[in-house]
């Protein structure tokens, strides 16, 4: 009798404790979202049962390929949520019939998981065409595949952006955010779809990541903090980027910022840290580690540009008042596209400090590549070039095409 009555106890505390830690599965089909037609509806309301829900929900979209138009969905939700994405979804082709900057833009939420091996194709081919980014300054913005906007504490995993109309991902404000095993895939001659652009956010990691686009790979803008970029592959693309900073008075410094382990491939650039000249912020660049990275025929495998103008926008006669320190420049191996394998043009107003290099072995054409050095005194160790006087002015390469220092951009981003 009492042991029957144990065993009924257990068995009825099991059945409830599965109950309580199973989190719910909602499959979009219970909303309505169907292979071939548009799950934007779909996807808004199982959100918001989801978000009303005081234990953990998954939303499903199975596989299968999907249309979908701008989503925007936002906390605070009452418990974790995840959307396993396991199908195709398209946006549409023209970028005025999406709806919205944003295709799928989520903001204010605590512990979201989205993963899968599914697809978003943000169909981007014919915005590219109409993007006039690279020619004027005042250009028009097009669709971005993902908004994360204000969110903590989530991660997205394994699931690829495909053929973004505009950059693939925008982080803003968020803070321990993760991207691993996640994938973006656009033409390398696609204008102005970066892979991942952070800003104004603390803790984000980007992990066994492959990025091959049309911008840079990974931007970080004012007010990133302890960002870890590592283990990305990198190329077609822009490379890996910190800044432009200094246009604006209202910025945040950055700081301690890791990337390594990194491979780029064919890119832009490698590592680079850009600044304008004549700012009006006095913000710091600090503690910033360049670590185990092989380059394999990148154009500037390793620069530093404190005179970043294109178009001339400014002038160049007061240096950038933005002060860069704490820079480990360390284990970079491979080959440079140009001779100058590390380019340090720092500003002769606020020269860098706390340059460390070593261990560096980049060729130029099977010849050791060079380093050249404005207003910086590195300490160089191990194996690594010396530096160098530039004898020409390289800033002038740096990419005119290059339009994330322009202010209708950045100011967008800022506010979304
Ligand atoms: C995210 O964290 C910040 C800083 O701790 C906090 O102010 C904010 O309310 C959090 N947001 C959510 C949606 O939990
Ligand atoms: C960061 O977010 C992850 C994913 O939700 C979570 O597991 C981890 O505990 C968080 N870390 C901190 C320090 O809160
Ligand atoms: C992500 O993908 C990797 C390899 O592609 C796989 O090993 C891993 O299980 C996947 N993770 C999830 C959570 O689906």
């Amino acid at each position: 009798m009492k042991f029957s009555a144990i065993i009924l106890f257990l068995s009825f505390f099991i059945v409830i404790n599965f109950v309580l830690t199973q989190s719910a599965n909602l499959d979009i089909s219970k909303f309505g979202g169907k292979p071939n037609a548009d799950i934007a509806k779909a996807l808004t309301s199982a959100w918001a049962e989801a978000c009303a829900s005081t234990t953990a929900v998954k939303i499903v979209i199975p596989s299968g390929t999907y249309q979908m138009t701008h989503v925007e969905v936002k906390g605070p939700c009452k418990a974790p949520i995840e959307i396993q994405v396991d199908g195709t979804i398209k946006a549409p082709p023209n970028p005025e019939d999406v709806g919205g900057e944003q295709w799928l833009r989520i903001g204010y939420v605590d512990h979201l998981t989205i993963s899968g091996e599914g697809v978003f194709d943000g169909q981007g081919a014919t915005a590219w065409k109409q993007n006039d980014c690279n020619k004027k300054f005042d250009c028009k913005l097009l669709g971005m595949n993902f908004g994360f906007n204000f969110i903590n504490n989530s991660i997205v995993r394994n699931i690829t952006s495909k053929d973004s109309k505009h950059f693939h991902v925008n982080v803003l404000g968020c803070n321990n955010f993760t991207f691993d095993g996640f994938k973006v895939s656009a033409p390398g001659d696609s204008h102005n779809t970066d892979g991942i652009h952070i800003g104004r956010s603390t803790d984000v990691n980007v992990l066994n990541t492959d990025i091959a686009t049309g911008d840079d790979c990974v931007s970080m803008g004012d007010g990133c903090k302890k960002i870890l970029v590592q283990n990305v592959n990198c190329g077609p693309g822009h490379g890996i980027s910190i800044g432009s900073l200094g246009k604006y008075k209202e910025e945040e410094s950055v700081e301690d910022i890791t990337v390594k382990g990194c491979t780029l491939k064919e890119t832009m650039n490698g590592v680079r840290i850009k600044t304008w000249p004549n700012t009006p912020s006095t913000i710091t660049v600090t503690d910033m580690k360049f670590e185990d990275l092989t380059m394999d025929k990148v154009s500037n495998p390793v620069i530093i540009d404190q005179e970043y103008c294109p178009w001339n926008q400014c002038t160049k006669e007061n240096p950038s008042k933005i002060k860069i320190s704490k820079v480990s420049i360390k284990g970079i191996k491979g080959t440079s596209g140009t001779k100058e394998g590390l380019v340090l043009a720092c500003s002769s107003g606020t020269p860098c400090e706390g340059v460390e290099i070593s261990d560096v072995s980049l060729t130029f054409n099977g010849a050791p590549a060079i380093a050249t050095c404005t207003n910086v005194k590195p300490t160089i160790t191990g194996k690594a070039p010396a530096c160098t006087a530039p004898t020409t002015d390289k800033k002038g390469s740096a990419p005119t095409t290059d339009k994330k220092g322009s202010a209708p951009t950045t100011d967008k981003k800022q506010k979304q």
